[in-house]
């Protein structure tokens, strides 16, 4: 592949993605030929910053998901290939997003093995910190994770617990204002789930700690932290804890749960689902993340039966 010339597929500064999120376009074609040499030059520069890092404090089934998807560190990943290597491993694909999806539209799309993906990329002058996703996050953090089967049925799982949620949502004979209160605490809980385990995840590997959530495996310097650092709470996961655990998503995070195995993940997203059923989420404690009005319509309005 040659390197790209294009104008420039950069977060906050793309016309391309402005055009697509005016014309109501969620789901897009990777227009690859727009990305930069500086854009190349930022991948280039994150990829060799948690390369090693990665060595050291990723999980193995990451390091084998780094290499079976031939990520490169010179280039940008091209969507199309990404998902020839990954499709057959697990099912999953990524899938181009011109930006935010909404709450239920998100977890729709890992119950049905596909991972909204974001094709900008940070800009050179933000590397450490960006509030929102960018292509670096979401293939380079999240993707490998994807190829490793009992992960995507994880992730599977949790779509399921979030399409209940909302079947459960309209068997609720309460007024609309309560409805919504209560799905309001079912998406923050499942938001603090999904926060606490597949974004900043830790798990327990032949004796040792290793990161599996990808907002830690995206950042070199959160990475090191999460695993080396003295000022750090590290617990093993309770799924009652978790759920009623607020969390700051500008910092490095004071608390990582840990868990024993992708099993043991797994079993928990049941755990998450009885919980539901039984109204432990329609309550749980105040505080971030708040959910958007957009992800409770998504909510809301979810076509479920
Ligand atoms: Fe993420």
């Amino acid at each position: 592949m040659s390197i790209a010339i294009g104008q420039g597929l950069t977060t906050t500064k793309s016309a391309f993605i402005e055009n697509a999120q005016k014309s109501g376009e969620l789901y897009i074609k990777q227009p690859y030929e727009l990305y930069s040499e500086a854009n190349q030059e930022t991948w280039r520069v994150l990829y060799a910053r948690l390369k090693p890092k990665w060595e050291k404090y990723a999980n193995s089934k990451f390091l084998e998901g780094v290499e079976n998807l031939m990520l490169s560190p010179d280039l940008i990943p091209n969507l199309d290939e990404i998902n020839s290597f990954l499709k057959p491993l697990s099912g999953f694909s990524a899938k181009a997003v011109s930006g935010y999806v909404p709450a239920y539209l998100f977890f729709d799309c890992l119950r049905n093995r596909s991972f909204p993906t974001t094709v900008t990329i940070r800009d050179s002058d933000a590397l450490d910190y960006l509030p929102e996703p960018d292509i670096f996050h979401d293939v380079a953090g999240h993707v490998p994770m994807h190829t490793d089967r009992k992960f995507s049925d994880v992730l599977v799982r949790f779509g399921e617990v979030a399409q209940f949620a909302a079947v459960r949502a309209k068997s609720i004979s309460k007024d609309k204002s309560e409805v919504a209160k209560i799905v309001e605490s079912n998406i923050k809980a499942m938001a603090r789930f999904f926060w606490f385990t597949v974004e900043f995840g830790l798990m327990r590997e032949k004796g040792e700690i290793k990161a599996y959530g990808s907002g830690i495996l995206s950042s070199a310097s959160e990475l090191q932290h999460a695993i080396e650092s003295q000022n750090v709470q590290r617990f093993d996961i309770q799924l009652e804890w978790v759920i009623n655990q607020h969390f700051e998503i500008d910092k490095f995070q004071p608390l990582y749960f840990i868990v024993d195995s992708f099993d043991h993940l797994f079993g928990l997203v049941d755990g998450l689902e009885m919980a539901l059923r039984a109204g432990k989420l329609d309550n749980v404690c105040p505080g971030e993340p708040v959910a958007n009005p957009a992800d409770l319509a998504s909510f809301l309005d979810a076509k479920v039966e």
